[in-house]
């Protein structure tokens, strides 16, 4: 093994993800197998700002990879949000010589990355949410796991909904994007998608409510309407739509459940591979890099430019959660 290359730290940062674990062990263990010190940050930022911060061995990280959740903990730390709280982090990885900060986690996080790889800190972030909404890339750590638990859970609700004979409004986390939403749509066969890249509140409410009362009178016994966390008011929604239609409405916001959960085989692998692969570029000497996965390719991208890129919901997978979950017969109001 090649000694004393220097010093790495890890951290996970703001909301977390299954798969987040699998992610600190591979870069853990590339680390220490490729020569570098690895310190595990506890507690996002905060960790940084005060000191919690601990050399990590190969076997510190056993035992984690099938765990949902982040055992460094996590937060959204609002002294770091700070320029003071940044340059005050900078000054602490200097002190503690620190060469290279991982960081896993969500555009926020990558934000704060950005900010302090100013202040002469290299970063070098993994991309760590169940929300699929960082731009550079097509795969975020947890969006796999928590679109399968958010997929199961509808499932159940698809089962007392219909023994019932009731619309079901579920709302799925996602903050303002609708992949979980979009994909939940398809796999679960929903009757309507809301999604707030899609959605106009002026006409897209009296749309809906045709919709089901349609759907209703062509003899379907129950609906299943997935609301993304960015349309929200689903308690409003189900009570509007039981009103005008006279059929009995439950909403349900699914909420936190969908963070946790052991992590999906492809969650644990692709954090794995992105783990390994931030060290790779460590050692390559690569500075301020954002990792991710284009066209099924690990690879990398510059912080600055990364913030560069826009991302929108897939048009062809939108039409076809359309076709398939939406009678298009039902033109006229
Ligand atoms: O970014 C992940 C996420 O779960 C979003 O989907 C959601 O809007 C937000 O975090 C919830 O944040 P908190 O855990 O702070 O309530």
């Amino acid at each position: 093994m090649i000694e004393g290359k220097g010093k790495i730290a890890v951290l996970t940062s703001g909301g977390d993800a299954p798969g987040m674990n699998a992610a600190i062990r591979a870069v853990v263990r590339t680390g220490i197998t490729k020569g570098y010190e690895v310190y595990g940050v506890r507690r996002g930022y905060n960790g940084i700002l005060n000191k919690e911060i601990e050399l990590m061995t190969f076997q510190d990280v056993s035992e984690k990879l099938q765990h949902g959740g982040t055992f460094l903990f996590t937060a959204r730390s609002a002294e770091f949000n700070e320029d003071a709280g940044k340059q005050k982090a900078a000054a602490i990885c200097k002190e503690l010589g620190i060469d290279t900060l991982v960081v896993i986690g969500g555009d926020g996080s990558f934000k704060g990355a950005r900010d302090l790889s100013k202040y002469g800190v290299n970063i070098i972030g993994i991309p760590g949410t169940i929300d699929l909404d960082i731009a550079y890339t097509d795969y975020t750590i947890g969006f796999d796991t928590a679109v399968n638990t958010a997929m199961e859970a509808i499932d159940r609700l698809r089962e007392t909904s219909n023994s019932h004979e009731r619309c079901s409004v579920v709302e799925v986390m996602g903050r303002s994007a609708g992949y979980i939403a979009l994909w939940c749509g398809i796999a679960n066969g929903a009757e309507a998608i809301l999604l707030q890249e899609k959605f106009d509140s002026e006409t897209d409410y009296d749309r809906l409510i045709h919709l089901i009362r349609k759907n209703r009178e062509a003899g379907m016994t129950h609906q299943v309407i997935i609301n993304a966390e960015g349309v929200g008011h689903s308690n409003s929604l189900a009570k509007r739509i039981e009103e005008a239609t006279g059929i009995e409405t439950r909403a349900t916001i699914l909420g936190h459940l969908q963070r946790g959960g052991s992590p999906t085989a492809r969650d644990r692998v692709y954090a794995s591979i992105m783990g390994a692969y931030a060290v790779d570029i460590i050692d390559q000497g690569k500075k301020n890099r954002l990792v991710g996965y284009k066209d099924d390719k690990v690879y990398d991208i510059d912080v600055d430019e990364a913030f560069q890129m826009q991302k929108s919901i897939d048009e062809y997978q939108y039409e076809v959660a359309h076709i398939l979950g939406t009678r298009s017969d039902y033109k006229e109001q």
